[in-house]
C-alpha cells in the first residue's frame, strides 16, 4: 500500500533553511558493541542542533562521523552537499577547513601557547602575514572572552577556559559549522552558562548552524532550536525542545526528570 501523501506545506510557508548536515540511517560497531544502530538527522542552515542522551549512547561517535573521523558501516553522511561518507581521504580537508571542532576533552597541544594553539589552523591553511596571524588570534581570543592570554600554557588555564580556547581554535577558519562535543561538562553552572551563550552569540552574530553534543539538560533547553535525543545508539526523538517534551516517550520523560533533578542540585 503507497505511503499516504504528506500535507502540501501553506502557499506562504516560508522556505525552510537549506539542509547542511544530513545523516541517513548510519550504523557503526566496534567488534560486537553496536554504538549506531540506523541513525537519521537532518541539521538547517543556521540552527543550533542539540544531541543529548546518557553516557555512552553514541553521541561523540555520530559526532566524529560528520568529520570522517570514523567512518560508517552502512549508511550516508551529507555536509554542506558532500558525501562525507564516501570522500576519500585526500578530499577530506577542503570540506574540514569549513567545520570547526570542539572536541571533548578541548584537545589544546599542551607544549604550545595558548596563541600558537588558536594560531595553528591559520598557519595550515592559510597563508597570512605574522602580523595579520597576531591580530586575528587576538580577535578571536577576544571573541571567547579570553584576551591577552596568548602567552600562557594550557596547563595554566582552568577548565573553562581551556574549552574557550577550543572554541576560539574552532573558529580561527571562520566555519559555517561548527560541531561541539560537551562543551559545557566539568564546568560549574556559572562558567557553564558563558560558554553556552558563546555558542548563541556566534550563532546570532556570525549565523554559524551548531551541532552541540550535551548530557546537560540545562545546556540542552538553553540551546537547542531543535533538539534529538539518543539512546543505546539509536535516536528516540528528534524536535523543537517543545515537540520532545510533549512527546511524552517514556525513556525521554525519565531522562529529563532525573536529569532536572541533578541540575537542580548543582
Ligand atoms: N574507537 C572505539 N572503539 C571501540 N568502541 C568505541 C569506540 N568509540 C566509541 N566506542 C563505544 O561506542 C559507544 C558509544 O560511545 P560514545 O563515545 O559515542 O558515547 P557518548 O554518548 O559520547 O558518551 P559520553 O557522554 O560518555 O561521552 C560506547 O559503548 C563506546 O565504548
Ligand atoms: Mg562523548
Amino acid at each position: 500500500m503507497p505511503a499516504p501523501a504528506l500535507p502540501a506545506p501553506p502557499a506562504d510557508a516560508p522556505a525552510p533553511n537549506p539542509v547542511v548536515v544530513a545523516v541517513r540511517d548510519v550504523w557503526k560497531s566496534f567488534g560486537a558493541k553496536t554504538a549506531l544502530a540506523g541513525v537519521s538527522l537532518e541539521v538547517r542552515r543556521g540552527e543550533v542542533q542539540v544531541i543529548m542522551g546518557p553516557s555512552g549512547c553514541g553521541k561523540s561517535v555520530l559526532l566524529k562521523h560528520l568529520v570522517a573521523l570514523l567512518r560508517p558501516d552502512r549508511g550516508e553522511i551529507w555536509v554542506f552537499d558532500r558525501p562525507v561518507h564516501a570522500l576519500p581521504d585526500g578530499e577530506l580537508d577542503a570540506l574540514r577547513i569549513r567545520m570547526g571542532v570542539v572536541f571533548q576533552s578541548a584537545a589544546l597541544f599542551d607544549s604550545m601557547s595558548v596563541g600558537d594553539n588558536v594560531a595553528f589552523p591559520l598557519r595550515r591553511h592559510r597563508r597570512l602575514a605574522p602580523e595579520t596571524v597576531a591580530r586575528r588570534v587576538a580577535e578571536l581570543l577576544a571573541m571567547v572572552e579570553m584576551d591577552g592570554t596568548e602567552a600562557l600554557l594550557p596547563a595554566a588555564l582552568s577548565g573553562g577556559m581551556r574549552k574557550r580556547v577550543g572554541i576560539a581554535r574552532a573558529l580561527a577558519l571562520d566555519p559555517a559549522l561548527i560541531l561541539y562535543d560537551e562543551p559545557t561538562s566539568g564546568l560549574d553552572p556559572l562558567t557553564a552558562r558563558t560558554v553556552d551563550d558563546l555558542i548563541l552569540r556566534l550563532r546570532r552574530d556570525l549565523g554559524v548552524t551548531s551541532v552541540v553534543v550535551t548530557h546537560s539538560v540545562d545546556s540542552a533547553f538553553r540551546l537547542a532550536d531543535r533538539l534529538a535525543v539518543m539512546e543505546a545508539g539509536r535516536l528516540l526523538a528528534s524536535g523543537t525542545p517543545a515537540e520532545i517534551v510533549a512527546s511524552g516517550h517514556p525513556f525521554i520523560k525519565q531522562f529529563l526528570d532525573t536529569r532536572a533533578i541533578e541540575v537542580k542540585r548543582t
